[in-house]
């Protein structure tokens, strides 16, 4: 057996730095996803989605950092930090102030992903491209308890980049049945994983059609595929039961990532448990109706 005395000098301290290293690395994407020389990604990187940031876990360098700008979450917004790996740490740096959603992350492989034969029938799914389009995207929010964007914010966004919105359309009223926000991450902040995330799908209530929140999954998923993402993830709420067999039935698969929010008002009874204040949470759930982060978020 080794004699402690005996080790080189400076062991110890090099030691200390490895762990050092894999604790913050704890918060980043897992080995092998690297970033690609020239495409360093964006460091500390939120996106505004009118409904309140996505803050991208694994942009941070260690738990101090996403502490500092969930504390900057505005008022009846509601941030979401995603792709967190290791929650407890997070959560032990803020007790008082953050909360663990109970929401599974779930992921599409976009590689072996095969789109339906089957067309949708009596609608379309098409780009949000009118602040009427807007006006009814909310209208469908609140329709489901989820948190409304400002009208405005759809109109600034209609041609960015890095946030797609769809709809769809009924082919004979022109009524607008369901909406879906995609987000890029490549363009977003330069992933290096190629990822893309569904956020906020929604279907009225009132709608005849079957295959509606399909169909707009499917769309959104074949606009990434084509670009050549690598994946499309969401986030839903563990009992929101139809949910999550649509999208099981589409080939989703749980992954090991975590959401943490700031507690807040409109988050209130995802971590009191109280069922009285459905109608301020912002996420959508199976029997209640929760805000509009749907697939990667509550509100
Ligand atoms: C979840 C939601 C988007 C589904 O949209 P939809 O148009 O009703 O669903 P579809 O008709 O496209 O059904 C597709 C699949 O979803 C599942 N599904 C839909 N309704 C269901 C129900 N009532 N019970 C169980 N599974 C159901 C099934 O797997 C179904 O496939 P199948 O018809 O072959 O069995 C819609 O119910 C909704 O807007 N819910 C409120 C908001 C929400 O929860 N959004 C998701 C947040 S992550």
């Amino acid at each position: 057996m080794a004699d402690r005395k005996e080790r080189p000098a400076g062991k110890g301290k090099d030691y200390s730095y490895r762990l050092k290293r894999m604790r913050e690395h704890g918060l980043k994407p897992p080995i092998g996803m690297s970033e690609q020389a020239g495409e360093r990604p964006e460091a500390d990187f939120a996106l505004d989605c009118g409904w309140g940031r996505l803050v991208f876990g694994q942009t941070f360098e260690n738990a101090a950092g996403l502490v500092d700008i969930l504390r900057g979450e505005q008022p009846d917004q509601r941030d979401i930090a995603v792709y967190i790996r290791n929650p407890h740490v997070l959560l032990a740096a803020a007790p008082q102030e953050l909360f663990l959603d109970p929401s599974h992350t779930y992921r599409l492989d976009l590689n072996s992903y095969r789109p339906s034969k089957r067309q949708p029938s009596g609608f379309f799914i098409r780009r949000l491209t009118s602040r009427a389009d807007a006006e009814e995207v909310n209208r469908i929010y609140a329709s489901r308890g989820m948190v409304e964007v400002p009208p405005d914010f759809f109109w600034e966004k209609r041609d960015a980049r890095t946030i797609t919105y769809f709809v769809a359309e009924d082919e004979r009223s022109g009524e607008i049945l369901g909406t879906v926000t995609g987000i890029d991450h490549a363009r977003a902040f330069n992933d290096p994983e190629n990822g893309s995330s569904l956020w906020c799908l929604a279907v009225d209530q009132q709608a005849r059609h079957p295959g509606v929140g399909e169909a707009l999954t499917r769309r959104l998923a074949e606009l990434f595929a084509a670009r050549g993402c690598a994946f499309m993830d969401l986030s839903v709420l563990h009992d929101n039961e139809q949910a999550i067999a649509l999208y099981e039935k589409l080939g989703f698969r749980r992954s090991p990532y975590f959401s943490v929010k700031r507690k807040n008002p409109i988050n209130e009874q995802l971590f009191t448990g109280c069922e009285d204040d459905e109608g301020l949470n912002p996420m959508p759930a199976s029997s209640h109706a929760r805000p509009a982060g749907a697939a990667f978020m509550s509100r």
